[in-house]
């Protein structure tokens, strides 16, 4: 039933493990009552993706993370998925000081692909497929996952949080990315 609501000519080149993310978040997003919009919003290309590789972060319903926004709706220590790069599901930070973090987190577990929640309780990403844990940074503390979530930066331009491609050392490793 599912698959028949899905045109084949919707997803050209998509490739499978993206293709499986995006089903994974937007299932999400629906639950939460974004409904078929926000599914459907995933294959539209973005209005504003910016230039350098980098894009606008979207909220569920596909609308640009307005950052003031974003900072009256959150508190310090929240993490919270937006879509990001090749609209894989993206962590956007909020410090200890209310400001968008540098960086944003890529929730892709590293093992075998699940979309990896927040767990505010006890303060880590905990992976529901197999148990992998992450800390506050996204670094991996428990396997199976064999790498930490990858990272992007995260910035803000005329009130929108931007992604780009993080191409420099994992600051929380010291060792190359391994995910470019
Ligand atoms: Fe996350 Fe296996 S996919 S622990």
């Amino acid at each position: 039933m599912s698959q028949a609501s899905i045109p084949s000519g919707d997803v050209p080149s998509m490739g499978r493990r993206q293709f499986m993310n995006l089903l994974m978040w937007s299932s999400a997003a629906v639950t939460a009552g974004g409904g078929l919009y926000a599914f459907v919003g995933f294959f539209v290309p973005a209005s504003s993706g910016g230039g350098g590789g980098g894009v606008t972060a979207k909220d569920a319903s596909g609308n640009d993370l307005s950052a003031s926004q974003f900072l009256k709706e959150h508190q310090a220590g929240d993490r919270t998925l937006a879509q990001g790069l090749k609209g894989d599901p993206t962590y956007v930070v909020v410090t200890d000081d209310r400001e968008i973090a540098s960086y944003g987190l890529n929730a892709v577990c590293t093992h075998l692909g699940c979309v990896v929640p927040w767990n505010t309780a006890e303060n880590k990403f905990i992976c529901p497929c197999h148990g992998s844990q992450y800390n506050t940074e996204g670094k991996v503390v428990r396997g199976p996952a064999p790498l930490s979530l990858a990272l992007v930066h995260a910035t803000v331009e005329n009130d929108k949080v931007q992604f780009t491609p993080w191409t420099e050392t994992d600051f929380r490793t010291d060792e190359a990315p391994w995910w470019v």
